[in-house]
């Protein structure tokens, strides 16, 4: 029986990223890209060009570097959005424009303050001006699932005659039950027919997207729209992972359809992306949770000892999960096992990052018994994605005093010369980050701190993820440090906001104006 293909369309890059928190810098975006690409997702949502020209610069950089996943840019239905779609995906080998305006009674009136003609017209022009840079265009409905079906009819002929070749009809505000969405997709698919695939991009406000997206397979989409760990705009995406394992799992339900992932690279992905944005699924997230494979009781115990099926419906290593993952190398392990062993996680590091990356292990290895995978995970995302290294710390000095004042001494590094200062503060953290201020004469504003540890133990390496303002009309910048101490891991992390801020400024400013923009 030869099977349906879903195609596995990524959105972590761009609905993903308007995650509250979970912007990423270009460096972070291109090794997630070449990971997504190894997953095997089919299409790659890497960003929305005309948003800055730092997400064009992301999405260009992309496109030259993805070998067979199709490389898209979303653009609203403007042509402006478009030219910089059209632009930024130019290299890529496959390339595809995503484009969309809201066809919801409610978007129409009240956001577009169109007439529905008129949002046919915009929809149909904007295709024809897609296809002049390539062949494959997706159109979006926004709220397909508040809109009215006759109306998704004829702006699907519209748009399919102007060469929209992929329709997707989103769930965009999480509204609709799983009957509802069957419905809605079944009689868009026998009323598109081939002419065009029909897609679904569901998203969770209310915990439905995953099971919607399902229904959707069921009655005819062949593209489903979803991100890793369900990041996602306000609840999120349907979950990449968890489409992805209940087709698997339960095949002999969805016995018609396969995909092209390759499970065993799901939880390595579900890694990169909570090590880089800094946001962990909660420890009972379904697949890829801490505690997704964790069985606690007596008598489960029992049960797994006898036969792991008892409790097991999905095996660890099905998605690339070794449980037993306590490393052998120590603190006198040679540079070749450790490369070996990177290699075996699935990370090909050139020379340079190979050299910062053992560094590090043996650091850590000096002060930490048990070393874990996911601890090299987090180290060699680490010096994979990290900005240039404009400031570089190099030592830091707490004081507290019972008042809850603190202060800290910090010296840095930067264009190889040596600046120390000193700062008090309320509590250690914030007397370093003013520290850091006042040698970088940079005043950053914390937006967001958070800590989170890589693995288990109460030596267990600190993961501190900030957002930092640094301008008031700008975006705020993410930036991560590790370390054993938190409070040198926090003062890493602040120092790779800024890393980044500087990296990227002057790409910034569009952004944030456009971004509170609607079609
Ligand atoms: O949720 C939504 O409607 C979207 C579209 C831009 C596809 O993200
Ligand atoms: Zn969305």
């Amino acid at each position: 029986m030869t099977k349906d293909t879903i195609k596995i369309f990524d959105t972590t890059l761009r609905d993903g990223e308007q995650s509250p928190g979970a912007s990423m810098n270009t460096e972070e975006k291109i090794q997630i890209a070449i990971q997504l690409e190894k997953l095997g997702v089919d299409i790659i949502e890497a960003g929305f060009a005309a948003a800055s020209p730092g997400d064009f610069d992301a999405i260009s950089k992309i496109a030259e570097r993805v070998e067979n996943s199709t490389v898209c840019s979303l653009a609203r239905a403007i042509d402006n959005d478009i030219k910089s779609a059209g632009l930024a995906i130019a290299k890529a080998k496959r390339k595809r424009i995503h484009t969309f305006i809201a066809t919801s009674p409610i978007h129409i009136e009240y956001k577009l303050k169109m007439i529905p003609d008129e949002v046919i017209k915009r929809a149909v022009n904007s295709v024809l001006y897609a296809r002049e840079f390539v062949d494959d265009v997706e159109f979006s409905c926004e709220d397909a699932g508040r809109s009215d079906i006759e109306f998704l009819k004829e702006i699907s002929d519209a748009v399919i005659e102007a060469g929209a070749t992929t329709i997707n009809l989103p769930d965009t505000v999480g509204f609709r039950m799983p009957s509802e969405i069957g419905e809605m997709i079944k009689i868009m698919s026998e009323y598109t027919k081939d002419r065009a695939i029909i897609s679904v991009h569901n998203h969770n406000d209310l915990g439905l997207g995953v099971a919607n997206s399902l229904e959707a397979i069921v009655n005819g989409a062949r593209q489903v729209e979803c991100t890793i760990n369900g990041l996602g705009e306000r609840a999120g995406n349907a979950a990449l992972e968890e489409i992805v394992m209940i087709l698997k799992t339960r095949g002999d339900i969805f016995s018609n359809f396969k995909t092209n992932i390759n499970t065993k690279e799901i939880y390595p992905t579900s890694r990169l992306i909570a090590n880089i944005t800094g946001i962990e699924p909660q420890p009972n997230k379904a697949i890829v949770g801490k505690n997704a494979f964790a069985h606690e009781s007596g008598i489960h115990q029992d049960g797994m000892l006898k036969n792991r099926e008892t409790y097991e419906i999905i095996t660890p290593a099905d998605i690339g999960l070794d449980i037993d993952d306590t490393l052998v190398l120590g603190k006198h392990s040679g540079r070749a096992a450790f490369k070996d062993k990177l290699a075996k996680l699935g990370f090909n590091l050139e020379d340079s990052a190979l050299n910062s990356s053992f560094e590090r292990f043996k650091i850590l290895a000096d002060k930490k018994k048990d070393i874990y995978d996911d601890d090299l995970r987090a180290i060699v995302t680490n010096e994979m994605t990290k900005a240039t290294q404009v400031y570089e710390l190099v030592s830091l000095q707490i004081m507290n005093c019972s008042e809850g004042v603190a202060s800290s001494t910090i010296t840095i590094k930067k264009d190889g010369k040596i600046k120390i200062d000193a700062s008090i503060g309320e509590g250690s953290v914030d007397a370093i980050f003013k520290t850091i201020d006042r040698i970088s004469g940079y005043e950053g504003r914390l937006m967001d701190y958070k800590v989170t540890s890589v693995s288990k133990g109460k030596d267990a390496l600190a993961n501190v993820t900030v957002k930092v303002e640094f301008n008031d009309n700008e975006p705020a910048i993410i930036g991560h440090g590790l370390n054993i101490d938190t409070m040198l891991a926090s003062a890493r992390a602040y120092i790779s906001a800024l890393n980044s801020y500087l990296s990227m400024e002057g790409m910034l400013k569009v952004r944030k104006t456009n971004s509170t923009q609607t079609v």
